[in-house]
């Protein structure tokens, strides 16, 4: 199978420049000024890109698919989801493989990969989660990175279900730094949000509007300097995922100071969303319920200007999806309300819309944070993440010029509300491959199920 991309804007997060891409064997082998077609394979696909950017395939560094969580599962499965993703010009997923504290680690990651296998349309990998560590299990992490997956993630947060004991953390990050895979962590202080809630729902406090104050930002900057202060002893090097405020951001930017190695993640709906969607009334709000949870506006010019310096490194999304009658388990309770915004589909779009339209970064800061910074810090690149000779052929012809409006008639996940209806969208990718074939066009899922391959990563930290 081969492809000829013909006269695009050349983007990496280094170059900017027009000409053509061609691919053989999955593998891009030409990229020149022009390329004459007489050298094309018979059968080559040519598609025109000129008037449109070709951006190395998006990396989604922060997905959850396969999740058993706050009393029920979440709505996608590998299907479902790698047509949104598709549609929105991502070409590669990191899942969370987040088990009960019950279940045998290496279990559940061969579990997590048995929902990928045949159902993913996008290439995809997983971030390890360690909910619990006691002595008989640890060797199990190891088999788990010698098997491909060369990073851990844990929670400081969810008491009583996720949230990994200090004395474990220490432990696992520990471990982590021997074996050289990074840890992704989810930093709020549990028994703080634990003690913010119950005294929340005595005073009767009980809609969504409340989830935000149960958790706020001081609790997430001390899970970050709290986990940074481990990341110091240890020297393990440390991804804060989702990081929400201006206080978190500040926390892990005054760890990196002191010599931690600390990396930033920041997700799509913090940066467009706010606070007040959560005090919808009519529990309109639970749609917007998620953790950390949005927050004041004033925290979005942070975010945007951390990704434009680069002191955050990624964009990914958290897509956490539920329906709304499971937001409806909240009815009683916001503790209850299963937490997520679903945004795998629209978070390309989003951040060409909110932040590169209106001169919030530039296309550059766009692919790195979007695509070649997950790639680096994960053990993918340049295989992912790069416009360069032998990288795989994931590639998105991207129209700057595409008008319309986000809705959830036109959203592959299947849950049944998009946080962003009836926003106006400015852009859309035209065409997505995966390794060399078309998977998407103008979004629309055009490709094979199945086509998705599981991406061993080596551990290089
Ligand atoms: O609200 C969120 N973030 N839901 C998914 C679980 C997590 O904390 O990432
Ligand atoms: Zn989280
Ligand atoms: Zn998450």
């Amino acid at each position: 199978m081969a492809l000829l991309i013909r006269g695009g804007r050349i983007i990496t997060p280094t170059e900017d420049f027009t000409g053509d891409i061609y691919a053989e064997d999955e593998h891009i082998t030409r990229i020149e000024p022009q390329i004459d077609p007489r050298i094309l394979a018979p059968g080559a696909e040519i598609v025109e890109a000129r008037g449109k950017y070709v951006f190395p395939g998006f990396i989604d560094p922060h997905v959850h698919i396969y999740l058993p969580f706050m009393g029920t599962y979440a709505a996608d499965d590998y299907e479902s989801a790698s047509k949104a993703a598709l549609a929105g010009g991502t070409t590669t997923l990191i899942e969370m493989i987040c088990p009960g504290a019950a279940d045998e680690p290496f279990a559940a990651f061969e579990l997590w990969k048995s929902k990928a296998e045949k159902l993913a349309a996008v290439d995809y990998t997983f971030h390890m989660s360690v909910v619990r560590f006691e002595a008989h299990v640890r060797d199990q992490f190891r088999d788990i990175v010698k098997a491909g997956v060369a990073s851990f993630k844990v929670f400081l947060a969810y008491k009583g279900a996720l949230n990994l004991s200090d004395e474990h953390l220490f432990a696992a990050m520990r471990l982590a730094k021997e074996l050289g895979v990074i840890v992704t962590a989810h930093c709020e202080n549990a028994d703080a949000i634990d003690a913010l809630q119950k005294a929340l729902l005595a005073a009767g406090k009980t809609g969504p509007e409340w989830h935000g104050p149960s958790r706020p930002p001081v609790v997430e900057a001390d899970g970050v300097h709290h986990l940074c202060t481990f990341a110091e002893l240890l020297g393990t090097h440390v991804y804060i995922v989702h990081t929400s405020c201006e206080p978190a951001v500040r926390a892990a930017l005054a760890a990196r100071q002191r010599g931690v190695n600390v990396w930033i993640e920041s997700v799509i709906p913090h940066f467009v969303l706010d606070e007040t969607y959560a005090e919808r009334p009519d529990f309109e709000g639970a749609k917007f319920v998620m953790s950390p949870p949005l927050r004041a506006k004033a925290n979005q010019d942070v975010l945007w200007n951390g990704v434009k310096s680069r002191d955050i490194s990624t964009i990914g999304t958290d897509h956490a999806p539920f329906r709304v009658d499971q937001k409806q388990m909240g009815r009683d309770a916001f503790t209850k309300i299963p937490n997520g915004i679903p945004s795998i589909q629209e978070r390309i779009d989003l951040v060409h819309t909110w932040g590169v339209v209106p001169g919030r970064m530039g296309l550059q800061a766009m692919v790195d944070a979007c695509s070649t910074q997950a790639a680096k810090l994960f053990g993918l690149y340049p295989r992912k993440g790069a416009i360069q000779l032998g990288s795989d052929a994931d590639l998105v012809v991207y129209d700057p010029a595409y008008r319309g409006k986000f809705s959830k008639e036109c959203s592959y996940s299947n849950v049944d509300y998009s946080a962003y209806e009836g926003w106006e969208q400015k852009g859309r990718a035209s065409v997505v491959t995966v390794r060399g074939q078309v998977q998407a066009r103008d979004g629309e899922f055009v490709g094979m199920i199945g086509r998705g391959a599981f991406l061993k990563r080596e551990p290089t930290h």
